[in-house]
């Protein structure tokens, strides 16, 4: 997992502009991979990634960007994005793209998803996904990276010294 260097990406946020990995310069990333249509693991990162973020002083919150970045853009356009994000985890910014910038993230970020049929849901597919949350630095290195089942006080504690400690923050 440490084997993904410094990730880069090219993406369109959800207010319709396009952002690379330098735009978020002098930011710590928490980056989280999924899609809206998600039934139960993006929902259940997603708020326990919020909570975490509201039991951080707002020192240390501004200087977090939390980035979603869907693997399903054929439906996850920018405004399907905001909508979701806005009405539910508003700290998180939606980056979304065409399928080859989404694919081209995926790969800087060694995440894996794929589509899969699914009868029970509307449009007959789902995409499971890894759902690891990453940590990239200010200068843009990968940090660390925390797994699914990761209890939000133990992301905490390691956000607290990341943050105290790196010479960047
Ligand atoms: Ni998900």
């Amino acid at each position: 997992m440490s084997g993904i260097g410094s990730p880069t990406f090219e993406l369109i946020d959800h207010h319709g502009n396009r952002v690379t990995h330098a735009s978020f310069s002098g930011q710590w990333l928490m980056v989280y991979f999924g899609f809206t249509h998600c039934k139960v693991v993006c929902p259940r990162s997603l708020q326990r990634l919020s909570q975490v973020l509201e039991s951080l002083p707002d020192s240390m919150t501004k200087k977090i960007t939390p980035l979603y970045i869907s693997v399903d853009p054929e439906r996850d356009t920018p405004d399907v994005m905001k909508q979701y994000l806005e009405t539910q985890y508003p700290r998180f910014t939606g980056l979304t793209g065409t399928v080859e910038q989404v694919e081209a993230a995926k790969q800087a970020f060694k995440v894996f998803a794929q589509r899969k049929p699914d009868p029970d849901d509307p449009d007959g597919y789902d995409v499971p996904h890894t759902a690891i949350t990453y940590l990239v630095e200010p200068a843009g290195a990968y940090a660390t990276h925390w797994v699914a089942t990761k209890p939000a006080n133990d992301i905490v504690l390691n956000l607290n010294q990341l943050l105290t400690t790196n010479p960047n923050h």
